[in-house]
């Protein structure tokens, strides 16, 4: 965005932290009598020009639903397609993180995803971990339910060593002991593909959280529409549950 239009977004008042849920692969694929899995590399793709927009115009967080904990029920060979595509892109990701000062995260059961994926995920992390622009934030055998479930068994543990009494338990704890502990919550979460449901997808999170659903499948989002969305998200107004005009 060299030249800055009256539609165009003001870069000094951007969202933090920016959720995706990128779906409509399979319909994208579908349209064109592909396979499911020509879908995903072609998300893949969308995937790469939505990290090197937010890491240009100074995002902090950018979290990407990439696998749920429900993809597991996935057909075997889609699920492993999309474990060779994930291992595929940060091999060849790898290096653009550490050049663009990327820093990459993940949330997850990750001890779930096969050896191959983990080893590249934990190098990469391990790589960028100093890293001070973008977090890339893949969100990997991700389940809201199980997330607030871990939580509890966290907070639970504390409680019955005598580290923490029940009523010292505040939404600070809840949030510090949940996958995205540090992390600020989401200022804005877009759903691709027209469905509207949040699809058990940071479900403590997303409390005061902007949604964004687009009927574009997301092997089309595009970079324009992108900031077309960031744009409008700039005219809503955030009360956080209060009065802010009297
Ligand atoms: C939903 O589309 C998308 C997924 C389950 C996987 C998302 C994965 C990618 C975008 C590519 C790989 C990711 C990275 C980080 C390289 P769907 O298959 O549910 O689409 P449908 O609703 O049209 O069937």
């Amino acid at each position: 965005m060299s030249h800055p239009g009256p539609g165009d977004p003001d870069l000094s008042k951007l969202p933090s932290h920016i959720a995706i849920i990128m779906d409509g692969n399979g319909r994208w694929a579908k349209q064109r009598l592909m396979n499911r899995i020509n879908g995903h590399e072609k998300g893949a793709d969308a995937v790469r020009m939505i990290v090197r927009t937010c890491r240009e115009i100074g995002i902090e967080y950018l979290t990407l639903y990439a696998f749920s904990t429900e993809n597991w029920q996935r057909p075997k060979a889609e699920v492993t397609a999309l474990m060779d595509l994930l291992k595929r892109f940060l091999k060849s990701e790898s290096k653009e993180m550490q050049d663009n000062n990327v820093r990459l995260d993940t949330i997850g059961q990750t001890h779930r995803m096969p050896k191959g994926v983990r080893d590249l995920l934990y190098q990469n992390m391990e790589m960028t971990a100093s890293n001070t622009g973008l977090t890339l934030n893949l969100a990997l055998s991700y389940g809201g339910r199980a997330e607030i479930v871990d939580m509890v068994k966290q907070i639970a543990n504390h409680v019955k060593n005598g580290q923490l009494e029940p009523s010292a338990i505040t939404p600070e704890i809840v949030a510090d002991n949940l996958y995205t502990r540090g992390m600020c919550d989401p200022d804005l979460l877009i759903r691709t593909g027209g469905d509207m449901r949040v699809s058990n997808f940071l479900l403590w999170q997303i409390a005061y959280t902007e949604i964004f659903v687009t009927d574009t499948l997301w092997p089309e989002f595009s970079r324009e529409e992108f900031i077309a969305i960031l744009a409008d998200f700039q005219k809503r107004e955030r009360r956080f549950g209060r009065v802010l005009h009297t």
